[in-house]
């Protein structure tokens, strides 16, 4: 491509498609691309270079992995249908969420204990987030302290999701903290009141935090700290009783139910004077309609990548149903089987208006830390603004249903899992 096209310069966003041409030119400088990003090759080789525990966390879905089949084949059943000869030399990727103008509508999803994953954990995936200028969420299950990562993250955009305990002092300490590391909004997880069942993990007692790593998160909380104290926990000497004590307050097993939302809603808004509030995890129109009624101002619709409730539907298949019943009411996010820019032009044609990858960049930080991230979210921006060049699309406000030809739901499409 023409890295003198004038038109670059008279974008909102980066030639994101350049990062094309920097590979394809690669090896006359004697370098080569850092490694495939195909999805299946990607995860094939954070398989290669991860420990035992961290292939199956990172890969483990709830029971036979029925809903992470049902995630992707959700996606097969939609087409794009691309536009010719439409100017997009001006194409742009950009968007707005929540007063915040970042380069595209993807955010990295909340993924805990980055630690088993790469030494350093969250900070080069908050520092990563800043330099692309797209938004990170902290998960509470994060292997380092919320005041780290915002540190790494800096001036970038970044939220906090919560898992909430049943200690309200506890969970004020962490939303406090969030608030003074600059964290700007609050989406609470509501389908993980434990984890689901996962076979591998079950099978080889792979749960970090009871076996000393991943609580840091926890550990450096000074109201934790009291309840370590009280209990005569010393974290220095019994890390695995620390870790568990940690991850048993956020995993506790104990469901909430809606009567606690009005509380959380208000504790944050005062703590973060008036900063959004989403509830992530929703799949029913009803929960959808309730997020509205309790005053949400997002909703992320998500079955958490298939890991939590096996034989569910795809989350693609929910987010249709939830925009056609509150769409207009309130900022609809998605997650659950994003693999590539077609998989995000799909999800906003059919309603989110903001989307959240995880695995494809939990492999990219598997594989080469700082620079696998950059290497896997770079790649994405560069296929998304490709996408838009070769479709025809010219704005992200311009994406809505009339892309997409739809085979109707319910169609058993039959694929191996490792072509997902
Ligand atoms: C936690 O969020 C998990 O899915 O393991």
């Amino acid at each position: 491509m023409d890295t003198k096209n004038e038109n670059k310069n008279h974008r909102n966003t980066p030639e994101y498609a350049e990062y094309q041409r920097d590979n394809f030119w690669a090896s006359n400088d004697g370098k080569v691309p850092p490694f495939n990003t195909e999805p299946g090759k990607l995860e094939q080789r954070a398989k290669e270079k991860l420990s035992e525990g961290g292939w199956f966390y990172a890969s483990s879905n709830a029971g036979q992995s029925y809903t992470h089949l049902a995630n992707r084949q959700a996606f097969f059943r939609h087409k794009i249908v691309p536009r010719m000869l439409v100017d997009t030399n001006k194409r742009d990727t950009k968007h707005e969420i929540w007063g915040h103008k970042v380069s595209a509508p993807i955010g990295f999803a909340p993924i805990g204990i980055n630690k088993i994953y790469h030494p350093l954990g969250e900070l080069p995936v908050a520092k990563v987030a800043k330099e692309l200028n797209l938004p990170y969420c902290l998960s509470t299950a994060g292997s380092t302290s919320i005041e780290e990562v915002g540190k790494a993250n800096g001036e970038g955009c970044r939220f906090f999701q919560l898992y909430m305990p049943h200690d309200d002092e506890l969970t004020v300490s962490l939303l406090k903290r969030a608030v003074d590391s600059g964290f700007t909004a609050c989406i609470l997880t509501v389908d993980t009141w434990q984890l689901g069942w996962r076979h591998d993990d079950i099978n080889t007692s792979n749960y970090a935090f009871y076996h000393g790593t991943g609580a840091d998160l926890g550990l450096t909380d000074p109201v934790f700290q009291k309840r370590l104290a009280e209990d005569g926990i010393d974290p220095k000497t019994m890390p695995n009783e620390a870790g568990a004590k940690w991850i048993d307050n956020v995993w506790h097993g104990r469901a909430h139910t809606w009567e606690k939302i009005p509380w959380l809603i208000k504790t944050w808004k005062e703590l973060s004077g008036g900063k959004p509030f989403a509830i992530k995890g929703i799949q029913h129109v009803e929960d959808a309609k309730k997020c509205v009624e309790v005053g949400c101002d997002g909703i992320v619709v998500s079955n958490h990548a298939g890991r939590q409730v096996d034989g569910a539907q795809g989350s693609l298949d929910a987010l249709e149903n939830i925009v056609a019943a509150v769409g207009d009411k309130t900022y609809i996010m998605f997650d659950s089987g994003i693999r590539g820019a077609s998989d995000v032009v799909k999800a906003l044609a059919l309603g989110a208006k903001f989307v959240f990858v995880g695995r494809l960049w939990v492999w990219g930080l598997s594989i080469m830390g700082e620079h696998g991230v950059r290497h896997v979210m770079k790649s994405l921006l560069a296929d998304l603004d490709i996408t838009f060049n070769v479709a025809g699309i010219q704005s992200v406000d311009q994406i809505d249903r009339s892309w997409l030809e739809s085979h109707p739901k319910g169609q058993s499409l039959v694929a191996e899992r490792s072509k997902l």
